[in-house]
């Protein structure tokens, strides 16, 4: 019993893989710190989506230094994952 869980869960890791979105540390960032919250990270993006990508990047490192991504690694995972699979027009 114990053990068959365990293939499952091997296997679905092995699944999962690498390039898996949930290994992404932007998305696991996200998860920690934002999802609760906000919970379609596409929304939290509306109000910079007439932004440049380079100028959206810069409001967001802004505001989340103080908005609850002060780590400067968690920080810059997270506005890489949103801006390469969230910004929608
Ligand atoms: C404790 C709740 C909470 C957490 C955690 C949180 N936020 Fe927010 N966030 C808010 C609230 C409340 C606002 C302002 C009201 C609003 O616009 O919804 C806001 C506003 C924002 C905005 C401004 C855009 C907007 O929708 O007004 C962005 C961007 C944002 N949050 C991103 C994040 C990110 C990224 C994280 C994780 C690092 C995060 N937030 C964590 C509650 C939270």
């Amino acid at each position: 019993m114990g053990r068959s869980l365990g293939v499952v869960i091997a296997i679905a890791l092995a699944v999962v893989g690498p390039a898996g979105a949930a290994t992404d540390p932007g998305e696991r960032a996200y998860a920690e710190a934002c999802a609760s919250c906000h919970r379609v990270p596409s929304r939290v993006l509306r109000p910079y989506l007439s932004m440049t990508p380079d100028q959206r990047r810069q409001a967001l490192d802004t505001l989340l230094k103080e908005h609850y991504a002060e780590d400067d690694a968690k920080r810059a995972a997270i506005i890489a994952w949103l801006e390469a699979n969230h910004v929608r027009r």
